[in-house]
């Protein structure tokens, strides 16, 4: 083998702080980009508004036992998420094992009790109160630095994203500034007044090499050196899919199967795992925004975009050259909400009074931001055909507004993550997912459909492939474009960008234990590989415990998903395991799995006392808690607990991975 001069990276953040001349950093532990997002802004505020050069960076590139060096007038900010069950992200995990190691182990350690004892910092943690272990992150990271020393210089900041994560931010600032400044030194009314700062550069190219323009891919093109290419949540690999429809419940909900082959790569999965599922947006929205920005005929154009910061961490936000329609169609995440922040910084390009009137109010007004955005789930094109209300032509009236601006405030498009529903025993190069169309009408907007991005983007692959005509007119997703031929000209070869995510979603070792499993809806999709590979075991002769599945629809006839498989493999299963269905829209009044696990109190108990394992998959805010509360309750009719008691037993299994949640809201 060749030996190779790998020039490592510094990973002293320390020191590329000095490099830099940089007084703050913003590290960010993001899942799916909101926490990058957010480090991003803080650290734009920071250097522009008050002339504290900032800089935001991935928490995994850098090696934090480096913070006892951190001079006194420098600050770190964390913008941390948290995950799954109180779980850092995936790139926060070194960190947070040298956090809360207990003797963490700090570059130089002259004062063992307090290593810290320099370093200044700030937490805005990102979670969601639907989960039991809200914000746990933001709230270790914050415990554990002050416990080794480290002063916090302002208010703890935490966001719900069930709720309000843009107005807690929001209001979170408000506080953390003032107190940033006093901590530094700095006067907040010095704020350097002048023309906008841009963060980004955008080149409309006049010559380049047609076959290095970027049309969609993820990642840069590998070397072509010959060596394997290692395909993960930075460089997806582009599956071959199959995709088959599991119901069609005779309205406008569709269920798609998919098969997604990872044959011939480096990526391997395990049963309970995620695969991640990198999407395109509806073309409706591309020429919407489009043409609201006056760019309708420019999207072919090639552009670079990079950033104008030498010493950015990511020189270039997506791979570049590309065009306008790459960028809006597959790199950008225009179909989400525009932060209040982004509409603000588009006032002054309102081309007529009235319009920055509105754009204003919106941007500053909390409440009308909630009405006519949150609520009523505008994305940026619709917020500013909004504005326009009243004009009978649209076409170019943001055209003022410099695409650099809109790079800087739109989010990059994030992968959508799902339960695989395959065993990686029974198949291992073939990942299943099950996915459920999604549209819905905002309350607020009863006459506005708005559609989930991937889930439509993925039926209307299998709408056209099979040749489905549902007698729907859909809003279009351009299966022609070039995406790296990700939709090949032969529509039998059609690719999705995917990755695996590891998930603790994991079947007892021991498969003598019974199995309680709980998923209603698409909630059942991990069980099915659940119930597959036991069955698989059981197949081979092993000794496989009880294995109870409750899932659940609206009817039985229509909604009920892999119904054709279960009763073999219930069969093959055998004596003690058990399909308990309920049917919520077949009798008068609803049907949930709760109540049918109810039914089967005395039984689930028994088996929890032989050590059995609880695993509940869907919804997280109705169902898992009215799940969790029906075993809570189970320990105390058949365990003879009084409340607080059950509650901790319950805990207790959560605590030994013998209450294992995936849930989502
Ligand atoms: P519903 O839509 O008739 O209310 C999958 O979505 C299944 O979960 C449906 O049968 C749905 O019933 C049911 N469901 C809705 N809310 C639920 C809750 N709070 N707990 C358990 N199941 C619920």
């Amino acid at each position: 083998s060749t030996p190779q001069a790998i020039s490592k990276p510094e990973s002293n953040f320390v020191k590329v702080m000095e490099q830099q001349g940089r007084r703050c950093i913003v590290f960010y532990g993001s899942q799916t980009g909101t926490a990058e997002d957010y480090a991003s802004r803080l650290a734009k505020e920071c250097t522009q508004r008050y002339g504290v050069s900032a800089m935001a960076a991935d928490v995994e590139q850098f090696d934090l036992s480096h913070m006892d060096t951190l001079p006194e007038d420098h600050v770190i900010i964390f913008v941390m998420a948290t995950y799954g069950e109180g779980e850092p992200t995936d790139n926060a995990v070194d960190f947070w094992e040298i956090l809360n190691d207990e003797q963490p182990q700090f570059s130089v350690m002259e004062n063992d009790e307090k290593p810290l004892e320099k370093v200044r910092y700030l937490v805005f943690g990102l979670g969601n109160k639907t989960y039991e272990h809200y914000n746990a992150v933001g709230r270790t990271i914050d415990k554990r630095m002050q416990h080794l020393g480290a002063r916090r210089i302002g208010e703890l900041g935490e966001g719900d994203d069930d709720a309000s994560m843009e107005e807690d931010f929001l209001a979170w600032q408000d506080t953390m500034w003032p107190a940033f400044c006093e901590a530094l030194g700095v006067d907040e009314n010095s704020a350097p007044s002048g023309p906008r700062q841009p963060i980004f550069e955008v080149d409309e190219l006049e010559s380049y090499d047609e076959d290095l323009v970027y049309h969609g891919e993820i990642a840069e093109r590998p070397k072509k050196d010959g060596s394997r290419i290692v395909y993960d949540a930075k460089r997806p690999y582009n599956a071959p899919v199959k995709t088959r429809e599991v119901f069609q419940d005779g309205g406008d909900r569709h269920c798609l199967h998919l098969d997604i082959d990872i044959t011939g790569t480096n990526l391997n999965y395990q049963t309970g795992d995620h695969v991640a599922v990198w999407p395109t947006n509806n073309e409706d929205q591309v020429h919407r925004l489009a043409s609201l920005l006056g760019l309708s005929n420019k999207l072919k154009s090639v552009v670079s975009v990079k950033s104008l910061d030498p010493a950015a961490s990511k020189q270039y936000p997506f791979p570049v050259p590309t065009t306008y329609h790459a960028i809006l169609r597959h790199y950008l995440d225009i179909c989400t909400m525009p932060s209040r922040q982004a509409l603000m910084s588009l006032v002054e390009y309102a081309p007529t009074e009235e319009s920055k009137a509105i754009l204003l109010k919106l941007a500053s007004d909390k409440d009308e931001y909630r009405r006519s955005v949150a609520e009523a789930v505008r994305n940026l094109g619709e917020v500013l055909e909004l504005v326009m209300a009243g004009a009978s032509n649209n076409d170019g009236a943001f055209a003022g507004v410099p695409f650099d601006l809109i790079v800087e405030n739109v989010s990059r498009l994030q992968p959508r993550y799902y339960s695989i529903s395959s065993s990686s025993k029974e198949s291992p190069t073939m990942i299943a997912a099950t996915a459920v169309t999604l549209e819905y009408r905002p309350e607020s907007t009863p006459n506005r459909t708005v559609y989930g991005v991937n889930t439509n983007y993925l039926w209307q692959i299998h709408a056209k492939v099979n040749q489905v005509d549902d007698g729907r007119s859909y809003p279009l997703y351009s299966l022609e474009g070039p995406r790296g031929a990700l939709l090949a000209a032969d529509l039998s070869h059609v690719k999705i960008p995917i990755h695996v995510r590891r998930s603790q979603f994991k079947l007892p070792r021991n498969i003598n234990v019974p199995v309680i499993m709980v998923g209603p809806g698409t909630g059942v999709a991990p069980f099915r590989g659940f119930v597959r590979e036991r069955a698989l075991q059981k197949k081979e002769g092993k000794a496989v415990g009880p294995t109870v599945l409750f899932t659940g629809c609206r009817h039985s006839q229509k909604d009920f998903l892999y119904a054709d498989e279960w009763t073999g493999l219930f069969d093959t299963l055998g004596e003690g395991s058990q399909l308990i269905t309920a049917f919520s829209r077949e009798t008068e009044k609803k049907v949930y799995v709760q109540h049918r696990l109810q039914e089967h109190g005395q039984q689930m108990w028994d088996y929890l006392q032989q050590g059995g394992y609880i695993y509940v998959c869907g919804d997280a805010k109705h169902m898992a808690r009215d799940v969790q509360q029906t075993f809570v309750s189970f320990a105390q009719t058949y365990g003879g607990r009084d409340e607080d008691k059950a509650n901790a037993f319950i805990k207790q299994l959560r605590t030994s991975g013998r209450y294992q949640e995936d849930v989502w809201s």
